[in-house]
């Protein structure tokens, strides 16, 4: 029996004032799993950066709820969310959002750090994600000395080295040949997912929708199920 991870309900997200204002996101529920590698797919500005931003408490809704394993993240204090965004979840941005300034090993050590782990393992643990997304020899240059696609792989080095329970990527393969998405999503798929963990991806990427245990299509604001092989 699957157990629910993330459940999301009446989820209603405004952005902007007066003419500009725009619904992000209209009346959406949904229901994650342990076990489950979960993708939601649809057009661009639909809402899926702004869900995946408002399930792992990034981003505050207008209305409705959101539990995590039980608990209902947006009642949490501001210290708890932090707490629980660094402890239960890994999250990779659809544009990075790596450290300029930090090299590519200690921007993949940052969390583990946080975690408390000691300096020299984190470097170690590092080291060893940068070289399965394949980035073996990059770990002492910074970010802007990497192309977008390597910088994308410290994106996902980085959300999977702590081994998290709920892994939330927005569109991890946009910078990468087939090839190497296709590898870095069967690594993920092969070696993180569990029946303790959930894996939400957000992608236009056909390439890897067979990795998919379920999608979800979001169109203008909300979501709707979908028969895999129909996307497929
Ligand atoms: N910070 C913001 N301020 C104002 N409007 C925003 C903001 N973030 C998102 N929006 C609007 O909300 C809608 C949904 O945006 P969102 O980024 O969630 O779409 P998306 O499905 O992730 O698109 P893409 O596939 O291009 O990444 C769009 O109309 C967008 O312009
Ligand atoms: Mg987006």
């Amino acid at each position: 029996m699957l157990q629910p991870a993330i459940q999301a309900t009446g989820v209603v997200k405004w952005f902007g004032e007066g003419e500009a204002r725009t619904q992000a996101l209209r009346d959406v529920s949904l229901s994650a799993n342990f076990g489950e590698m979960l993708y939601i797919v649809g057009p661009s500005g639909s809402g899926k950066t702004t869900l995946l931003s408002v399930l792992s408490g990034i981003l505050r809704p207008d209305s409705g709820t959101v539990s995590v394993e039980g608990a209902d993240i947006w009642s949490l204090n501001s210290d708890q969310l932090a707490d629980f965004r660094l402890h239960k979840i890994g999250f990779v941005f659809q544009d990075y959002h790596l450290f300029p300034r930090l090299t590519t090993a200690e921007n993949v050590a940052v969390p583990l750090i946080l975690k408390r782990m000691n300096w020299g393992d984190a470097i170690k643990q590092a080291v060893h994600y940068l070289d399965i997304v394949g980035l073996k020899g990059r770990a002492e240059l910074p970010p802007v000395k990497l192309s977008g696609g390597e910088q994308q792989r410290v994106a996902i080095a980085r959300a999977i080295a702590g081994q998290p329970e709920i892994l939330i990527m927005d569109e991890p393969t946009a910078s990468l040949d087939g090839e190497t998405g296709q590898g870095i999503v069967r690594f993920v798929k092969q070696n993180i997912l569990n029946e303790s963990r959930c894996i939400l991806i957000v992608t236009h990427d056909s390439r890897i929708y067979d990795f998919a245990t379920r999608i979800l299509k979001m169109a203008d604001g909300r979501l709707a199920g979908a028969e895999k092989r129909e996307i497929l």
